[in-house]
């Protein structure tokens, strides 16, 4: 039996390849950018994974920089790259940020979370003097929401936020379904900080400053995907090139 093809022809596995390799052309560009000396904030997910892999490789050559991870996972990967690495007690102010993003709009601000880390990302992002993304082309859009937006809350009177979550949402005429996040064995997903996510499934976002401000007020909730004012530039990879966004 032949492997299911999209209407461009590619099969599923080539469509992850074509995607991967615009994630690493884009990773890669802004490895370029760092320089002897920098603080670096290192993100999480997989486009994040290919700026580390491709930091390590300049390490390896000479480069001298030290890096904040934004999770365990990528702090293992950094390790193992050979990249040194200082904590945000230890480095509290931080050059520039290299991190990936679920969604982006044109001005720059973001749905992260997909990955879990947004806590560690916006706490590290917060103490950049730049945030660069890097994303292939598909995660540009006109508006925000179409990717469930991650909130992270404390485990303890889950219902009780959850609720007040649904309520908030009610009183800015937004509507939309909660899903606590699940792990792949099935268990509820636990963060780096021992939390669980609520995925709101939103569909649009029309007012995103006013749902990251009365999201920030509700007890319970430790912090969400919402990165405003955060990044300062971006670079796409598409299948016609890397475009860049903002400052470089
Ligand atoms: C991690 O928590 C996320 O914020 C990631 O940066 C985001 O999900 C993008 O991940 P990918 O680079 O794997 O698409």
């Amino acid at each position: 039996m032949g492997k299911a093809k999209s209407k461009s022809g590619r099969t599923h596995s080539q469509r992850i390849s074509v995607s991967d390799n615009l994630k690493r052309a884009a990773a890669e560009r802004a490895a370029e950018l760092v320089t002897d000396g920098m603080r670096l904030g290192l993100g999480t997910g997989s486009t994040a994974a290919h700026f580390v892999a491709a930091l390590g490789e300049r390490v390896r050559g000479g480069l001298k920089v030290v890096g904040v991870p934004t999770s365990e996972a990528t702090r293992d990967q950094a390790q193992r790259e050979g990249i040194p690495l200082s904590t945000l007690d230890e480095t509290p102010d931080l050059d520039l940020t290299v991190d990936g993003a679920d969604e982006l709009d044109d001005d720059l601000r973001l749905i992260k979370g997909g990955g879990g880390a947004l806590l560690r990302e916006k706490i590290v992002a917060s103490a950049s003097q730049r945030m660069i993304v890097i994303a292939d082309g598909s995660k540009h859009v006109a508006r925000l929401g179409r990717f469930p937006l991650p909130i992270e809350v404390v485990p303890f009177g889950l219902t009780a936020t959850e609720r007040a979550i649904v309520r908030l949402l009610d009183s800015l005429s937004m509507s939309g379904e909660l899903h606590l996040r699940h792990a792949p064995d099935g268990a509820a997903y636990v963060t780096d900080g021992g939390h669980f996510i609520l995925d709101a499934h939103l569909e649009r976002i029309d007012k995103p400053n006013v749902l990251a401000s009365t999201l920030n007020n509700i007890p319970g909730v430790v912090e969400h995907g919402l990165f405003l004012g955060l990044a300062t530039g971006a670079i796409l990879a598409t299948g016609d090139g890397l475009v860049e966004l903002g400052q470089l």
